[in-house]
Protein backbone atom coordinates (compact mmCIF):
# COMPACT_ATOMS: atom_id res chain seq x y z
CA UNK A 1 0.00 0.00 0.00
CA UNK A 2 1.27 3.69 -0.87
CA UNK A 3 0.81 7.04 0.51
CA UNK A 4 2.50 9.99 -1.63
CA UNK A 5 2.71 13.41 -0.08
CA UNK A 6 2.22 16.53 -2.69
CA UNK A 7 3.82 19.29 -1.35
CA UNK A 8 2.75 22.56 -2.93
CA UNK A 9 5.38 24.92 -1.80
CA UNK A 10 7.77 26.84 -3.91
CA UNK A 11 10.52 26.68 -1.32
CA UNK A 12 13.39 24.68 -0.34
CA UNK A 13 12.88 22.51 2.60
CA UNK A 14 9.99 24.57 3.20
CA UNK A 15 7.56 24.52 6.41
CA UNK A 16 5.07 22.62 4.68
CA UNK A 17 7.48 19.95 3.26
CA UNK A 18 8.38 19.12 7.14
CA UNK A 19 4.78 18.20 7.68
CA UNK A 20 4.19 16.36 4.69
CA UNK A 21 7.09 14.32 5.44
CA UNK A 22 6.60 14.25 9.06
CA UNK A 23 3.25 12.38 8.63
CA UNK A 24 5.05 9.95 5.55
CA UNK A 25 7.91 8.97 7.72
CA UNK A 26 5.17 8.12 10.53
CA UNK A 27 3.37 6.03 7.36
CA UNK A 28 6.46 4.45 6.81
CA UNK A 29 7.08 3.40 10.35
CA UNK A 30 3.40 2.01 10.13
CA UNK A 31 4.83 -0.34 7.13
CA UNK A 32 3.57 1.76 3.71
CA UNK A 33 5.55 2.13 0.92
CA UNK A 34 5.60 6.55 0.60
CA UNK A 35 6.76 9.12 -1.61
CA UNK A 36 7.14 12.76 -0.95
CA UNK A 37 6.78 14.62 -4.26
CA UNK A 38 7.43 18.33 -4.37
CA UNK A 39 6.39 20.90 -7.15
CA UNK A 40 9.20 23.16 -6.42
CA UNK A 41 11.52 22.40 -9.38
CA UNK A 42 8.29 20.92 -11.38
CA UNK A 43 6.80 22.09 -14.66
CA UNK A 44 3.06 21.77 -14.12
CA UNK A 45 1.43 24.28 -16.28
CA UNK A 46 -2.34 25.73 -15.39
CA UNK A 47 -5.31 24.42 -17.11
CA UNK A 48 -6.09 25.48 -20.24
CA UNK A 49 -9.48 24.38 -20.64
CA UNK A 50 -9.30 22.88 -23.81
CA UNK A 51 -11.44 19.52 -23.18
CA UNK A 52 -8.89 17.95 -24.87
CA UNK A 53 -8.74 15.29 -21.83
CA UNK A 54 -12.70 14.36 -22.32
CA UNK A 55 -12.05 13.11 -25.27
CA UNK A 56 -8.80 11.78 -25.24
CA UNK A 57 -8.51 10.83 -21.69
CA UNK A 58 -4.88 12.32 -21.37
CA UNK A 59 -3.72 15.95 -21.41
CA UNK A 60 -2.77 17.85 -24.39
CA UNK A 61 -0.15 19.83 -22.32
CA UNK A 62 3.35 17.97 -21.90
CA UNK A 63 5.09 19.02 -18.89
CA UNK A 64 6.17 17.09 -15.87
CA UNK A 65 1.79 16.47 -14.64
CA UNK A 66 1.84 13.26 -16.62
CA UNK A 67 4.40 11.49 -13.85
CA UNK A 68 2.32 12.89 -11.36
CA UNK A 69 -1.42 11.90 -12.20
CA UNK A 70 0.60 8.50 -12.59
CA UNK A 71 1.41 8.25 -9.40
CA UNK A 72 -1.60 9.92 -8.13
CA UNK A 73 -3.35 6.92 -9.67
CA UNK A 74 -1.16 4.55 -8.36
CA UNK A 75 -1.56 5.47 -4.33
CA UNK A 76 -3.94 4.46 -2.06
CA UNK A 77 -3.61 7.49 0.00
CA UNK A 78 -2.73 11.15 -1.06
CA UNK A 79 -1.53 13.98 1.29
CA UNK A 80 -2.19 16.98 -0.46
CA UNK A 81 0.21 19.89 1.31
CA UNK A 82 -0.09 23.04 0.66
CA UNK A 83 1.49 26.62 2.18
CA UNK A 84 -1.48 29.66 2.49
CA UNK A 85 -0.95 32.32 0.07
CA UNK A 86 -3.38 34.96 0.33
CA UNK A 87 -6.09 32.61 2.16
CA UNK A 88 -5.54 30.00 -0.82
CA UNK A 89 -3.36 26.66 -2.23
CA UNK A 90 -0.49 27.52 -3.95
CA UNK A 91 -1.14 28.09 -8.23
CA UNK A 92 1.07 25.40 -8.75
CA UNK A 93 -0.82 23.03 -6.49
CA UNK A 94 -4.25 24.27 -8.06
CA UNK A 95 -3.33 23.63 -11.89
CA UNK A 96 -2.41 20.05 -10.72
CA UNK A 97 -5.53 19.78 -9.60
CA UNK A 98 -7.46 21.23 -12.00
CA UNK A 99 -5.62 19.27 -14.51
CA UNK A 100 -5.62 15.83 -12.51
CA UNK A 101 -9.32 16.19 -10.92
CA UNK A 102 -10.55 16.99 -14.53
CA UNK A 103 -8.53 14.67 -16.52
CA UNK A 104 -9.52 11.84 -13.75
CA UNK A 105 -13.15 12.93 -14.36
CA UNK A 106 -13.04 11.64 -18.21
CA UNK A 107 -10.46 8.81 -17.53
CA UNK A 108 -13.38 7.11 -15.99
CA UNK A 109 -16.25 8.58 -18.09
CA UNK A 110 -17.31 8.29 -21.71
CA UNK A 111 -19.83 10.78 -22.34
CA UNK A 112 -19.37 12.46 -25.76
CA UNK A 113 -22.93 12.52 -26.54
CA UNK A 114 -24.32 15.71 -25.79
CA UNK A 115 -27.74 13.92 -25.08
CA UNK A 116 -25.80 11.75 -22.28
CA UNK A 117 -26.96 12.35 -18.62
CA UNK A 118 -23.91 13.37 -16.14
CA UNK A 119 -24.43 10.20 -14.90
CA UNK A 120 -21.20 10.07 -13.04
CA UNK A 121 -18.99 6.43 -12.53
CA UNK A 122 -16.97 7.63 -10.06
CA UNK A 123 -13.42 9.33 -11.03
CA UNK A 124 -10.06 8.08 -11.29
CA UNK A 125 -9.66 8.89 -7.82
CA UNK A 126 -12.61 7.15 -6.39
CA UNK A 127 -11.94 5.54 -3.00
CA UNK A 128 -8.53 7.07 -2.21
CA UNK A 129 -7.43 8.41 0.96
CA UNK A 130 -7.02 11.54 0.69
CA UNK A 131 -5.75 14.20 3.86
CA UNK A 132 -5.00 17.94 3.42
CA UNK A 133 -2.49 19.33 5.27
CA UNK A 134 -1.83 23.23 5.28
CA UNK A 135 0.70 25.55 6.44
CA UNK A 136 0.16 29.77 7.64
CA UNK A 137 2.03 31.89 9.55
CA UNK A 138 -0.94 33.18 10.99
CA UNK A 139 -4.73 33.13 8.98
CA UNK A 140 -6.31 31.71 6.33
CA UNK A 141 -6.40 28.25 6.93
CA UNK A 142 -9.84 27.69 6.98
CA UNK A 143 -10.06 28.39 3.47
CA UNK A 144 -7.35 27.01 2.31
CA UNK A 145 -7.95 23.41 4.03
CA UNK A 146 -11.33 24.29 2.68
CA UNK A 147 -9.97 23.95 -0.89
CA UNK A 148 -7.99 20.69 -0.45
CA UNK A 149 -11.57 19.34 0.85
CA UNK A 150 -13.16 20.46 -1.60
CA UNK A 151 -11.44 18.81 -4.45
CA UNK A 152 -11.37 15.62 -2.36
CA UNK A 153 -14.91 15.31 -2.11
CA UNK A 154 -15.87 16.23 -5.36
CA UNK A 155 -13.58 13.29 -6.65
CA UNK A 156 -15.17 10.51 -5.11
CA UNK A 157 -12.10 10.27 -2.03
CA UNK A 158 -12.15 9.15 1.62
CA UNK A 159 -11.27 12.38 3.55
CA UNK A 160 -9.11 11.70 6.69
CA UNK A 161 -8.87 14.18 9.62
CA UNK A 162 -6.69 14.49 12.87
CA UNK A 163 -7.42 15.69 16.36
CA UNK A 164 -7.28 19.21 14.94
CA UNK A 165 -7.09 20.60 11.55
CA UNK A 166 -4.59 18.97 9.63
CA UNK A 167 -2.77 22.43 10.12
CA UNK A 168 0.45 23.80 10.93
CA UNK A 169 1.78 27.28 12.15
CA UNK A 170 5.32 28.77 10.97
CA UNK A 171 7.13 30.86 8.61
CA UNK A 172 6.99 34.37 11.03
CA UNK A 173 9.05 36.42 8.95
CA UNK A 174 8.95 33.70 6.15
CA UNK A 175 11.35 31.24 8.52
CA UNK A 176 11.27 27.91 8.00
CA UNK A 177 10.41 27.33 11.75
CA UNK A 178 7.28 24.53 11.75
CA UNK A 179 9.97 21.71 13.86
CA UNK A 180 8.95 24.63 16.45
CA UNK A 181 5.40 23.87 15.96
CA UNK A 182 4.69 20.86 18.56
CA UNK A 183 1.31 20.85 18.19
CA UNK A 184 0.84 20.46 14.70
CA UNK A 185 3.81 17.60 15.30
CA UNK A 186 1.47 16.00 17.30
CA UNK A 187 -1.46 16.66 14.73
CA UNK A 188 0.66 15.24 12.09
CA UNK A 189 1.20 12.10 14.02
CA UNK A 190 -1.99 11.25 15.01
CA UNK A 191 -3.32 12.12 11.00
CA UNK A 192 -0.75 9.24 10.05
CA UNK A 193 -2.52 6.94 12.12
CA UNK A 194 -5.81 7.69 11.05
CA UNK A 195 -4.36 7.32 7.59
CA UNK A 196 -2.85 4.27 8.37
CA UNK A 197 -6.16 2.33 10.04
CA UNK A 198 -8.56 3.94 7.49
CA UNK A 199 -6.64 2.59 4.21
CA UNK A 200 -5.80 -0.79 6.39
CA UNK A 201 -8.89 -1.62 6.83
CA UNK A 202 -10.68 -0.65 3.66
CA UNK A 203 -7.89 -2.88 1.92
CA UNK A 204 -9.11 -5.53 4.58
C1 LIG B 1 2.83 35.09 -1.45
C2 LIG B 1 2.63 34.71 -0.01
C3 LIG B 1 1.38 34.84 0.55
C4 LIG B 1 1.16 34.50 1.89
N1 LIG B 1 -0.09 34.61 2.41
C5 LIG B 1 -0.30 34.25 3.70
C6 LIG B 1 -1.62 34.32 4.26
O1 LIG B 1 -2.61 34.63 3.61
N2 LIG B 1 -1.75 33.98 5.57
C7 LIG B 1 -0.69 33.59 6.34
O2 LIG B 1 -0.87 33.31 7.52
N3 LIG B 1 0.55 33.47 5.82
C8 LIG B 1 0.76 33.80 4.52
N4 LIG B 1 2.01 33.67 3.98
C9 LIG B 1 3.09 33.06 4.80
C10 LIG B 1 3.24 31.58 4.49
O3 LIG B 1 2.01 30.89 4.55
C11 LIG B 1 4.20 30.93 5.48
O4 LIG B 1 5.46 31.56 5.40
C12 LIG B 1 4.34 29.44 5.25
O5 LIG B 1 5.07 28.89 6.31
C13 LIG B 1 5.04 29.15 3.95
O6 LIG B 1 5.09 27.75 3.78
P1 LIG B 1 6.32 27.05 3.11
O7 LIG B 1 7.52 27.30 4.01
O8 LIG B 1 5.95 25.62 3.07
O9 LIG B 1 6.52 27.63 1.75
C14 LIG B 1 2.25 34.01 2.67
C15 LIG B 1 3.52 33.88 2.09
C16 LIG B 1 3.71 34.22 0.76
C17 LIG B 1 5.09 34.05 0.16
Amino acid sequence: MKIIGICGSPREKSNTEFFVQLTLDELKKKGFDTEFITLRNKKVQECSGCYYCANNNECKIKDDFDDIFREMLQADGIILGSPVYHSSITPKLKALLDRAGFLGRWVANDMKEKKQAYDWKGTAFSGKVVSPITVARRAGQNFTFAQLLLWATVNDCIVVGSNYWNVGVAGKGGNVDAHEDTEGIGIMKHLAENMAHVIKQLNK
